[in-house]
């Protein structure tokens, strides 16, 4: 499949409801209420002035099935070579091979981008999601007990980390 790039006008309504189903029915994302449209617009608004790239996979009628992208993963100037990463695939498309697709291209585009360490903040209890980056090579190097609270249940969060050999010449500054 290939993949491309994905824009507001094309593709915010599918990632919307990507983001609302894993809102509603599951601990991947650390939040309560669904989000609007406003708030994709915003998303697209931040990626777009960060220059990051938002991935995505369509089927043959142009319908989005999954994207992943980054972030910045702290807002201070040191952490230049370090991004966050997200990466969700439709309920009725996972099991396919596309999530792995995304994130290996994600993976690559870091790469080309000279990022030096890239980070999932996971869920422990998303074994999809570790057992997915695992097998592209992430390991686990934290976890954090109790710092979600959600389904009345306290949730931990596991830090998966996967370094990169670039970039050739990191500078400060
Ligand atoms: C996690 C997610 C992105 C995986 O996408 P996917 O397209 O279903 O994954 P793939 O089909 O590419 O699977 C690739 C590998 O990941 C692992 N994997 C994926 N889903 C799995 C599951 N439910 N159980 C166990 N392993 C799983 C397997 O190792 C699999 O390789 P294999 O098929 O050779 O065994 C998808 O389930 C999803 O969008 N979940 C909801 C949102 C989410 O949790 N996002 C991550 C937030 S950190």
């Amino acid at each position: 499949m290939p993949l491309i790039q994905c824009n507001y006008e094309q593709h915010a309504a599918a990632m919307l409801a990507m983001f609302n189903d894993a809102i509603r029915t599951s601990t991947a994302l650390y939040e309560y209420q669904e989000r609007s449209m406003t708030d994709m617009a915003n998303w697209f608004a931040n990626k777009h002035a960060g220059q990051y790239p938002i991935l995505g996979i369509e089927n043959d009628q142009g319908v989005l099935m999954g994207f992943a992208s980054y972030g910045p993963f702290r807002a201070f100037p040191a952490f230049k070579y370090t991004v966050e990463h997200a990466i969700y695939v439709a309920a009725d498309c996972r099991g396919q091979g596309l999530g792995e697709q995304l994130l290996s291209q994600l993976i690559l585009t870091a790469e080309q981008d000279g990022r030096h360490t890239m980070i999932g903040a996971i869920d422990t209890n998303n074994h999809g999601s570790i057992a997915l980056h695992k097998k592209l090579g992430f390991s686990c190097n934290g976890i954090l007990p109790q710092v979600g609270f959600k389904f009345g249940r306290w949730l931990d969060l596991a830090l998966y980390q996967k370094t990169l050999a670039t970039p050739d010449l990191p500078v400060d500054g």
